[in-house]
């Protein structure tokens, strides 16, 4: 965030922080969501905390925070104003039951953030003593993790499509996390992009497997991953 930041400053734009799957996180001991000058977070139910759908908007600028009320709330002006609109604006609003959801959660995060802590460390133990499975890297600039997904990078000559067929074969889901969006049908239509533009993108994208990872993971469960995941590699890459 701080080269962002002094980028920003430097050309006076506003940055505005995709900190959705970072609730409770740290930067350099500050807290995800006040690093600049708006941030989102997203609630959907694979996050670490939910309410169903939606998510928040976090700002301190007056002016910011009284467009977004507006916009959230198609586009009148005074919040609350009887169907006088100022501006073209959506129906964004938080429903009251996923607020109180969300309320509800909250109180709880600590407790949410610690448990995914605690599978993120088993399965940090387990796969130290893997082979061709490359751990996450927590950034030093990262004085708190607050884990979301765990997502590991497959070492040649293992392959990460064989490993999520043999995971799949035994019951465990895992996925490709992500497939680099230029690659995606709409930014290929729209822009033209082909593989080979972006090769370290395309690189990670295809050594990238998320593995099952959610606060309620047993550490039997996760024994259980790193098991198969030890055997399909022994497998895949003798063959
Ligand atoms: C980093 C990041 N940004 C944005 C989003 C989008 O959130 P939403 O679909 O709730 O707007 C997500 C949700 O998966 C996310 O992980």
């Amino acid at each position: 965030m701080d080269p962002l930041l002094a980028v920003a400053r430097a050309y006076n734009l506003g940055v505005i922080e995709d900190a959705c799957e970072a609730i409770g996180a740290e930067y350099k001991g500050r807290s995800a969501g006040t690093l600049s000058d708006a941030a989102v977070f997203a609630f959907y139910p694979n996050k670490q905390m939910t309410t169903g759908e939606g998510g928040m908007i976090l700002t301190n600028h007056t002016d910011w925070d009284m467009l977004f009320r507006s916009m959230r709330n198609q586009g009148r002006d005074v919040f609350n104003a009887w169907l006088n609109h100022t501006r073209l604006g959506y129906n964004y609003r938080l429903d009251e039951m996923s607020a109180a959801m969300g309320l509800v959660q909250i109180q709880r995060i600590e407790a949410l953030l610690t448990k995914r802590a605690q599978v993120a460390d088993w399965y940090n133990e387990r796969l130290a003593e893997i082979d061709l499975i490359e751990r996450p890297h927590i950034a030093p600039s990262t004085t708190r993790m607050s884990w979301f997904v765990y997502v590991v990078r497959v070492r040649p000559p293992a392959s990460r499509d064989d490993l999520m067929q043999r995971l799949a074969e035994v019951g465990i889901p895992s996925r490709p996390y992500f497939t680099p969006i230029h690659l995606q049908p709409f930014y290929r239509d729209m822009f033209g992009y082909q593989p080979g533009d972006f090769p370290v993108t395309e690189r990670l994208g295809a050594v990238s497997l998320a593995l099952p990872f959610s606060g309620v993971m047993t550490e039997a469960q996760v024994d259980y991953v790193c098991e198969h995941l030890q055997a399909a590699i022994l497998e895949t890459s003798a063959a």
